[in-house]
């Protein structure tokens, strides 16, 4: 029952991240060393709580609540990479801006949002681009 039921969850989720990846609304191109902005939108509100996540290891990449950035998690790898646009969150934009751009990077993202009304989340997938312009070189 509970393997069955595992499968169903796999299955599910497999078939939603082919999904994202098919529609290709979700996926942003990132140059290695190069500044990237991860897109997310949310209806704003009250009481604000953002959270972005790399999904693979559950890796925390950026919060911010109580209307300011909250670091004291972040992953060593993100350290002084990453930021949101303080000016733009009350509109309901939560994109990330992410500097310096590494190829471990890569991968899926999850963006929450919460506030009084209830959350969201969205994911996007970021793929890291580079070594195509030396790879043609030659
Ligand atoms: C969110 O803000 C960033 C930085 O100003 C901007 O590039 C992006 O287009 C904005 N997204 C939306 C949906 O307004």
């Amino acid at each position: 029952m509970t393997v069955f039921r595992f499968l169903v969850v796999l299955v599910v989720f497999h078939l939603n991240f082919v999904w994202n990846i098919a529609r290709g609304d979700n996926s942003v191109s990132c140059e290695f060393g190069k500044n990237c902005i991860l897109p997310c939108t949310f209806k704003p509100g009250p009481e604000l709580v953002i959270h972005w996540i790399q999904t693979i290891g559950n890796i925390q990449v950026h919060s911010f609540y109580h209307n300011q950035d909250q670091l004291g998690h972040q992953d060593q790898r993100f350290k002084g990479r990453t930021s949101i646009f303080k000016d733009q969150v009350s509109s309901g934009n939560a994109s990330l801006q992410l500097t310096g751009v590494e190829f471990q990077d890569e991968g899926r993202y999850k963006c929450y949002t919460s506030v009084t009304s209830g959350n969201q989340e969205s994911f996007i997938n970021v793929i890291v681009d580079g070594m195509t312009n030396t790879e043609n070189t030659h």
